[in-house]
C-alpha cells in the first residue's frame, strides 16, 4: 500500500450506519480504501420516514461490525491508522452520539486524533474521493457550493474545502424532503426520491402541467419547494374545498409518472436558476462543487454537467455512491482537517444544527 494517512470515518447522523478508510496522498488526493454503508431502509420504511429512536437503536447494534468490516476491506490494521473522524454535526441527537461515542472511544483506546466533521460540509467534499487506482479529481478554488439532501439545500462560496460562507437555503422543505413527500402523494413506496427519479426518468409520454418554480423576487439566493409541492398535491389529489375546478383524473401509472416528471422538472429548474444567481456573488469562480443525497438525480446531475461546461468551470459531482450519505466523504474531509491540524478533543459533543 503506497504511503500516506489513513483515516476511519464514521458516520450515524440518520438511518445509515457507515465506516469507511480513506488514503490521504501527500499531494492531497483522496483514495477511498474501503466504504460500508448499513442501510436502515427495511427498518424505517413501514412508517414511510426515519423514526429517531429505532434509529439509534439500530446503530448501537451496527456501528461496531461496520467499522471491522470497512477495517478488513480496506486491508487495513486499527495499528494502521493516523485518525479517527466522525460526522457530530447536524443530525439526529441520539443517532450522532453513537458514533460519537464509537469515535471517541476508539481514538482514545488507539491514542489517535479525533476529528469532528460537519456532515454538510462533508458533502461538498464527496465529489474529490477517487477509487484505488484512479487518479483523484483535483479542486479549484473559489468555487460554488450547492449542498441538495434530504435536511438541507444551500448554495456556499468557497475558498476551500474547509473555508466556505454560506449564501443561502431553503425556508421551507429541503429539497430531498420535497422529493419524498412527493413521492409520498404519487403513492411511491420509501425512499421516495430514487424512486420518483426512475419513474419520471422512465416517462416519455405527453409533458406534465407546468409545476411553480419558486423565485421568491429577483435576487434571493434561497429556496422554497413547499410550493411545488403544494401543487403536485392538488393535481394528483385535487383542490380542496370549494375553489375545486373539476376533480382531477384518475391517479393511474401514466398519470403519475406524468407529475412525477413535472415535478423533477420544476425542482431542478429552481436549482439552476438559484445557481446562476449564486455565480455572481463568487467572482471568478473556477469549480461548482456539489453533494447530498439529491445529486444522484439523473436530470440534476445533467444539469450541473450542462451549467458547468457553459461556464467554463471544474465540475466536483461525487460518483453515485458517495451522493447519499456515507463515511468515505467523512474520512475524506477529515484528512483534510487533519493536515490543517483542526483536531478535536475528547469534549466533541454532537449538535443537531450544522455549523456551515
Ligand atoms: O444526503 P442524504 O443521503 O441524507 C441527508 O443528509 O439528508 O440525502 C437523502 C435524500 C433523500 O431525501 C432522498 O430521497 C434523496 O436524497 N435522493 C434523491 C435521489 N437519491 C436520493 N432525490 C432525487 N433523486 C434521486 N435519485
Ligand atoms: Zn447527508
Amino acid at each position: 500500500m503506497s504511503s500516506g494517512l489513513l483515516v476511519l470515518g464514521i458516520e450515524t447522523s440518520c438511518d445509515e450506519t457507515a465506516a469507511a478508510v480513506v488514503r490521504r496522498s501527500r499531494t492531497g488526493g483522496m483514495t477511498v480504501l474501503s466504504s460500508v454503508v448499513a442501510s436502515q431502509h427495511e427498518i424505517h420504511g413501514p412508517y414511510a420516514g426515519v423514526v429517531p429512536e429505532l434509529a439509534s437503536r439500530a446503530h448501537v447494534e451496527r456501528i461496531l461490525p461496520t467499522v471491522r468490516e470497512a477495517l478488513a476491506e480496506a486491508g487495513v490494521g486499527l495499528g494502521m491508522l493516523s485518525a479517527v473522524a466522525v460526522g457530530h454535526r447536524p443530525g439526529l441527537i441520539g443517532s450522532l452520539l453513537v458514533g460519537v461515542s464509537a469515535a471517541k472511544a476508539l481514538a482514545w483506546a488507539l491514542d489517535l486524533p479525533l476529528i469532528g466533521v460537519d456532515h454538510v460540509q462533508a458533502h461538498l467534499c464527496a465529489g474529490a474521493l477517487a477509487a484505488e487506482g484512479e487518479e483523484p479529481p483535483s479542486a479549484e478554488f473559489p468555487a460554488l457550493g450547492l449542498v441538495v439532501s434530504g435536511g438541507h439545500t444551500s448554495l456556499y462560496r468557497m475558498s476551500s474545502l474547509v473555508e466556505m460562507e454560506r449564501l443561502g437555503g431553503t425556508i421551507d422543505d429541503a429539497m430531498g424532503e420535497a422529493f419524498d413527500k412527493a413521492a409520498t402523494i404519487l403513492g411511491l413506496p420509501y425512499p421516495g426520491g430514487p424512486n420518483l427519479d426512475r419513474l419520471a426518468s422512465g416517462y416519455a409520454g405527453p409533458l406534465a402541467p407546468e409545476f411553480p418554480v419558486s423565485r421568491l423576487g429577483t435576487e434571493s439566493l434561497d429556496f422554497s419547494f413547499s410550493g411545488l409541492k403544494t401543487a403536485v398535491l392538488y393535481a394528483a389529489k385535487g383542490v380542496p374545498g370549494d375553489r375545486a375546478p373539476a376533480p382531477p383524473p384518475p391517479l393511474d401509472d401514466a398519470r403519475r409518472a406524468m407529475l412525477a416528471a413535472g415535478f423533477q422538472r420544476a425542482a431542478v429548474k429552481a436549482v439552476v436558476l438559484k445557481l446562476a444567481r449564486a455565480a455572481e456573488h463568487v467572482p471568478g469562480c473556477r469549480m461548482l462543487a456539489a453533494g447530498g443525497g439529491v445529486t444522484a438525480n439523473s436530470l440534476l446531475r445533467r444539469e450541473l454537467e450542462r451549467v458547468a461546461k457553459e461556464r467554463g468551470w471544474r465540475l466536483l459531482l461525487p460518483r453515485m455512491q458517495y451522493c447519499v450519505d456515507n463515511a468515505a466523504m467523512i474520512a475524506g474531509l477529515g484528512s483534510v482537517l487533519l493536515e490543517a491540524g483542526r483536531i478535536s478533543d475528547l469534549s466533541l459533543q454532537a449538535h443537531p444544527t450544522s455549523a456551515c
